[in-house]
């Protein structure tokens, strides 16, 4: 959904930065801003800003920086229509409808319809599992020790044993037998009509990140009960099993740093009900890339909570590999001397789990230890092989430090002297065509970043870049008095320059806002770099005079890179010439003239 900028302006102006994110966080009074210990990062001493001025916020401890849309987005983690939306209802702000091709609506009234008719069965289970038929699913639950809480936050029910009562239930509703098969609610049987695909066993609703049902899985109570012990809804429209998460509605917004991924939904729930409301698990299948980017875009530290079974050892370690393929770390949570986090939370508790979260095991570690079990290290020939399978995994790293640090871990752990592993690594990467080059790209900084921070004479050029927009931003009315010498172009900065374009285009038009330049920037990184442009503090002069100084000479700095800038570059780019040259008079003027801030 596009949303015309003065929309997003309109939402922006009526959500007062400080009151939203004090809506979410203490925030105290210090000075003129507002302070607290930044929501993004750990820390114990405020480090994170609040202007209500500029309509701005920064954390000087991590960097994290952007106006009030970005600051939604990033706490819930949600999109940019959807903070919007939030706003938007917030300040009472009507949005425009959005419009849908014919295609489109037809596509998504049948989405909300299979959503329906999902959310009527959940509402349905629900309620049987508190009515009268519920008792042994509520004894089963018990047994269990899930408290009254947990079974609400996570919706659980009942399916009673006659399935036909959710049909009936459901036809009442309005649905149609065709919907209520195609939500995988139900088949049809050739003697016995529409036959439910659940009935007595204990529902596990599941939801879509957004909180909406999309599938349910069911678990039979008793052992002597037939059928699977837990039964899931097949795939529909709605229902794809390779990218959602079983608790991911829950645990996309807590605040944990990192993501528990576990193999079953009892483990999910008994780890929520223990506070690690970051746990979730996949559907009843294994999990896959697509879960993987999933979790990404809410975290790169995955830690593995498998069963520490055979089966549970071999889905961790594909596991391991879908998240390296994905470029994020995982980490492997040891449970034993139990089966897996339920029972475990059972025995020992929270306390020892978060311990186990913190001597989590390093995945290549991991799977080395597990290579080590198909080899008798009694036998010279088998520890030999052993170690020519280490030398082979280790050239999988790419990077030299990365290998190096593993190379010593490793010879470290298994008693191999360093020099001779690090030997057999580089025959062994002789022998089979050199090291890998790192098949993740590595996050690369975007466009217009790419020159930064490397060439000392940029970085000054940049810096003074950097503290001309901060002047222009304290002081507006002087862009009028300075409108002669500097343009946009001056800023050699990609980004810089894009800051400056919108930024001066606002002050002639008399409507400047810092807070709206954020949104010129998708990248996060990109924001939180346009916003340390306008909480840069200036440094403290106390006259006019010394003011007027300061600010003359960042605006020579800056007119004299950009003219030695397009100087080099006349060679290859004709309109370099003429812009050097108009630059090069601009900066003679500008030496000569006094630029008053009176
Ligand atoms: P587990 O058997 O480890 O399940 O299977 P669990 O969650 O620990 O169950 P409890 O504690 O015995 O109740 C792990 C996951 O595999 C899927 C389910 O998603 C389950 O949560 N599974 C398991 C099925 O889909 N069908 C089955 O018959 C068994
Ligand atoms: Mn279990």
């Amino acid at each position: 959904m596009y949303y015309p900028e003065e929309i997003v302006e309109e939402v922006r102006q009526r959500n007062d930065i400080v009151d939203v994110i004090s809506g979410y966080v203490g925030l105290s009074k210090r000075g003129s801003n507002y302070v607290c210990c930044c929501p993004f990062h750990g820390e114990k001493t405020p480090s994170f800003y609040v202007s209500r001025s500029k309509q701005i916020y920064k954390c000087f401890g991590c960097g994290e920086g952007g106006n009030v849309t970005t600051f939604v987005m990033k706490y819930e983690n949600c999109t940019f229509p959807e903070a919007l939306k939030l706003l938007a209802e917030r300040a009472g702000v009507k949005l425009p409808e959005e419009t849908y091709s014919e295609e489109a609506k037809r596509r998504e009234s049948r989405r909300q319809q299979l959503l329906a008719v999902n959310k009527e069965a959940a509402k349905f289970y629900y309620y049987q599992l508190r009515g009268e038929r519920g008792a042994k699913a509520r004894e089963y639950l018990d047994k269990r020790a899930l408290s009254n809480e947990t079974r609400k936050s996570f919706g659980l029910g009942f399916a009673p044993v006659r399935g036909e009562e959710l049909l009936l239930y459901l036809r009442q509703k309005g649905f149609t037998d065709d919907l209520i098969r195609d939500a995988g609610l139900a088949k049809a049987d050739e003697r016995r009509g529409t036959v439910t695909q659940f009935w007595n066993r204990v529902m596990f609703p599941i939801q879509d990140i957004n909180h909406r049902v999309i599938g349910f899985g069911g678990r039979i109570m008793g052992t002597d009960d037939k059928g699977p012990k837990y039964l899931n809804s097949p795939e529909t429209e709605i229902f794809d099993k390779s990218r959602n998460l079983y608790g991911m509605n829950l645990a996309r917004s807590s605040r944990a740093g990192n993501m528990i991924l576990c193999e079953g939904y009892m483990d999910v729930i008994s780890m929520h009900q223990a506070g690690f409301a970051q746990a979730v698990a996949s559907l009843g299948t294994a999990f896959t890339p697509g879960q993987a980017g999933l979790i990404k875009k809410y975290t790169k530290e995955v830690l593995l909570a498998y069963d520490s079974d055979g089966a549970g050892v071999k889905a961790a370690l594909r596991a391991i590999g879908i998240l390296r393929d994905a470029g994020m770390s995982g980490k492997i949570i040891n449970m034993s001397p139990y089966k897996d986090p339920d029972e475990f939370m059972k025995n020992l508790g929270k306390e020892a789990f978060q311990e186990r979260i913190e001597h989590a095991e390093n995945s290549f570690l991991f799977e080395i230890r597990m290579l080590e079990r198909d080899f008798d290290m009694n036998d010279p020939e088998e520890k030999t092989n052993f170690h020519n399978h280490i030398a082979r995994r280790l050239c999988d790293f790419g990077e030299d430090v990365e290998r190096e640090n593993y190379i010593e871990a490793i010879a470290d752990k298994y008693h191999i002297g360093f020099e001779n592993l690090r030997k057999l690594v580089v025959n062994m990467a002789a022998k089979t065509g050199g090291y890998a080059v790192a098949l993740v790209s590595r996050e690369r900084p975007k466009s217009g970043m790419n020159s930064r921070g490397k060439n000392p004479a940029q970085e000054n050029a940049r810096k003074a870049q950097r503290l001309l927009l901060t002047w222009l931003t304290d002081y507006p009315q002087l862009y009028e008095k300075v409108k002669s010498y500097i343009s946009p172009d001056d800023f050699t900065d990609e980004l810089y320059r894009k800051v400056a374009q919108r930024m001066f285009a606002d002050i002639e038009k008399g409507q400047f806002h810092p807070a709206g330049i954020i949104d010129l920037f998708d990248d996060e990184k990109e924001q939180s770099e346009a916003a340390s442009l306008f909480t840069t503090q200036l440094p403290e002069l106390e006259t006019v005079q010394e003011k007027e100084k300061a600010f003359h000479d960042i605006l020579v700095r800056v007119k004299k890179n950009s003219y030695e800038h397009y100087l080099e570059r006349s060679g290859v780019e004709i309109a370099a010439l003429s812009i050097a040259v108009e630059g090069k008079k601009a900066l003679e003027e500008l030496n000569k003239t006094h630029i008053s801030f009176n």
